[in-house]
């Protein structure tokens, strides 16, 4: 069954640990190493890389508020940087594509965990490989909670109640090792679809609510998903909540059946199972995620795993699921600027054979730099997709943003749940334009900005902007 998600909460023992000042700091030491695994019985093993030697890599429970230095040290075999994706970590620390740590070496990354509760994610950004790497396995959950969101009242305990569902996308050779074109720079879509680490899974629950975070992180391939009972007809989409989004908590749960998920993008859902007692259900992908991706869709990716519903206690009768909270948080979104004055504009693109934007390759660092804000400014930024028959879900590293807009080809507009909250991906479909809203805060620095189809990404659909002192 699933669930052999890994858990690193803060009452694991820790490997060391130290005073600094009156407070802890967490330290973690995490080691990016080779392992084995048989997906398919009976056929060889496949060699993947994984924090830890597993993927998902382990899953860190941080509250709120603590410090923590992980030391990352590569035992694999080809360089690595690391990216913390949904946390404001100081530039040193965010995963700078070429500040690699090479085979045999490590690097102390030090994480502030100040912001509001959030699911975020560990991934590798090592230039030019990042696709390779994080295909192998180097990708990991990291929540933070905090009291605010622990009052709600929402279903809980990591991995019982609350369960994280890493998706990803791979493809096998027919011995059972893995195949990859992404060191090649072309894009794979995947034909076996895995739920943290396993193909097509299923998890064994009780009639009851659960809070599921669902991740995409898969090299390529964008989904939309919905449930269905596997006895009714599959146009019977079961509604179900998104609760919260890349940045934490939605302001209120947004009932929806279904769930556009491009890479990157984190949203946590409430499922009621309660009505299913002793039925199975299944979570299903629209082909070519319902018409917004452009993946290749093969016979079974569709298909992402079922939930099987334990019966009903005969002895105790059901009692009717708690209601959702009406109001989950006030977002803290940025004061509205000017929204008329789009502050940069930015083209994602192709040209010469290559995936770009505004025309200019992260590996230009004369030109790359397209943008600088002032600390503590709130912009209006354009992203325009001008590649007809390719989606490019775009993160912009530091921020939190508002989406608000988009127009093109796709029928979606914003959906209520983006718009319920902040993101840092944006999925900019075929043809898109998407303005998005974000307070350039809280540090200096240069940061990164790229398309999230990690092969675009390696294919230099990257550039970078600088946070720069207030002025005057
Ligand atoms: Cu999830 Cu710049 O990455
Ligand atoms: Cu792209």
């Amino acid at each position: 069954s699933l669930l052999a998600t890994p858990c690193l909460s803060h009452d694991t023992p820790m490997r060391h640990e130290r005073q600094v000042a009156t407070r802890d700091i967490l330290y973690y030491e995490v080691e990016i190493k080779s392992f084995q695994h048989t997906f398919f019985p009976g056929l060889e093993p496949a060699t993947l890389v994984g924090y830890d030697g597993m993927s998902p890599g382990p899953t860190f429970i941080i509250p709120r508020g603590t410090e923590s230095i992980v030391r990352f040290i590569n035992n694999a075999s080809t360089p690595n940087s690391v990216h913390l994706h949904g946390s404001y970590s100081r530039a040193p620390f965010d995963g700078w594509a070429e500040d690699v740590t090479q085979p045999g070496e490590y690097k102390d990354y030090y994480f502030p965990n100040a912001q509001a509760a959030r699911t975020m994610w560990y991934h590798d950004h090592a230039v030019h490989i990042t696709a390779e790497n994080a295909y192998m396995g180097q990708a990991g959950m990291y929540l933070i909670h905090d009291p605010a969101e622990d009052a709600l009242g929402l279903p809980s305990g990591y991995g019982v109640h609350d369960i994280p569902l890493v998706l990803s996308s791979k493809q096998y050779n027919a011995n059972g090792t893995l195949f990859s074109t992404v060191g090649e720079r072309i894009s794979l879509w995947g034909d076996t679809l895995h739920v943290n680490g396993q193909p097509w899974p299923y998890l064994s629950v009780s009639p009851r609510p659960y809070r599921f975070r669902f991740l995409n992180a898969a090299v390529s391939r964008t989904f939309a998903l919905y449930f269905v009972t596997t006895t009714s007809p599959h146009t019977n989409k079961i509604p179900f909540h998104v609760i919260a989004s890349d940045s934490g908590l939605l302001e209120k749960p947004i009932p929806t059946s279904t769930l556009y998920l491009s890479m990157a993008e984190r949203y946590e859902i409430v499922f009621d199972f309660s009505r299913f007692a002793g039925q199975t259900i299944e979570l299903r992908n629209f082909p070519r995620a319902g018409g917004a991706g452009t993946e290749t869709d093969y016979e079974s990716t569709h298909q992402v795993m079922r939930f099987v519903v334990a019966p009903n206690d005969n002895t105790t009768s059901p009692s009717p699921s708690p209601p959702l909270p009406t109001h989950l948080r006030t977002i803290p979104y940025p004061l509205p600027t000017n929204r008329t004055h789009i502050a940069h504009r930015f083209k994602f693109h192709r040209a010469n054979g290559k995936w770009l934007i505004n025309n200019t390759p992260f590996s230009d660092p004369a030109n790359r730099i397209l943008a600088s804000v002032p600390e503590g400014t709130v912009e209006t930024w354009e992203l325009e997709n001008t590649t007809d028959g390719w989606s490019h879900p775009v993160h912009i590293h530091l921020v939190d943003f508002r989406i608000l807009s988009r127009h093109g080809h796709g029928v979606r507009g914003v959906t209520a749940y983006e718009r319920a909250g902040l993101k840092d991906v944006v999925w900019l479909g075929r043809e898109e334009k998407v303005l998005v809203e974000a307070h350039y805060a809280p540090w200096e620095g240069t940061y990164m900005m790229h398309c999230h189809n990690l092969v675009h990404e390696d294919d230099d659909m990257m550039v970078a902007f600088n946070v720069t002192g207030p002025v005057g």
